[in-house]
């Protein structure tokens, strides 16, 4: 596994100073990770496109847009449009996903697809190389700070088994946070988002590189396991 990403999601910055609190991990962090809620895909409603335009105007990070909305076949494309760098929709939610990933890159963004923490991994395989990520959800989705679901890690290592030498990173979002990091990367995921580990810390920036730090050497422990076993993440 190469380098593991930092996507700090601002759901748990300051909605009254986006710009300025993106700026704070700017130097440190790889993405901004931003979440849409529509209340109706979830219990909780945040942003809409609108608001990713001017984030995205105002941004040093590339936009790693979470959709979490109805019929993202409708809607996920005017965020790749707007110039998100990658637009995650949920599989739950979507009516044609093959459709609508093959839109997402045609406008440019890298196509993610999210499973909520009951959703198995497996029906989905077959799609993967229409993606660019996979995101696992950890919690969920419709709030930060809740409490990490560990049950979630051994689709996490199915998933990462499955992706193989194929180019898609694997994201974990929900929970992520210093006693969590390290069994997320262990277990293969090599994009981060961190909410209120990010923004609730003293300092967010150093709280970014300190997450990275402590997945990539989860992650290399990981890799050095499976080389000399002979196989990948047993
Ligand atoms: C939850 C969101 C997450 C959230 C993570 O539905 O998708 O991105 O911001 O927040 P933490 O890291 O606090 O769990
Ligand atoms: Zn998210």
């Amino acid at each position: 596994m190469g380098r593991v990403q930092i996507s700090p999601s601002i759901l748990s910055a300051d909605f009254a100073h986006l710009a300025r609190d993106i700026e704070q991990v700017s130097d440190t962090a790889d993405w901004v990770h931003v979440d849409v809620m529509d209340g109706h895909f979830v219990p909780n409603l945040t942003l809409g496109l609108p608001v990713v335009a001017s984030i995205l105007a105002a941004s040093r990070l590339p936009v790693d847009c979470h959709l979490m909305i109805d019929d993202p076949d409708r809607w996920a494309p005017g965020y790749a449009e707007a110039g998100a760098k990658s637009v995650t929709f949920h599989v739950e939610a979507a009516a044609a996903p093959v459709r609508l990933a093959r839109g997402l890159r045609r406008l440019g963004a890298r196509a993610g697809m999210a499973l909520k923490p009951a959703t198995p991994v497996e029906p989905y395989l077959d799609l993967l190389p229409e993606l660019d990520m996979l995101l696992v959800m950890s919690v969920e989705p419709g709030f930060g700070g809740q409490a990490f679901l560990d049950v979630v890690l051994p689709k996490i290592r199915r998933a990462r088994q499955a992706i193989g030498d194929l180019d898609i990173w694997l994201q974990v979002d929900g929970g992520v946070a210093m006693d969590t990091v390290e069994r997320c990367a262990e277990a293969g995921a090599d994009v981060l988002v961190a909410g209120s580990a990010v923004y609730g810390a003293a300092d967010p920036a150093a709280a970014v590189t300190a997450l990275r730090e402590a997945a990539q050497r989860a992650a290399g422990g990981a890799d050095e396991r499976s080389a000399r076993s002979g196989c990948r993440l047993e």
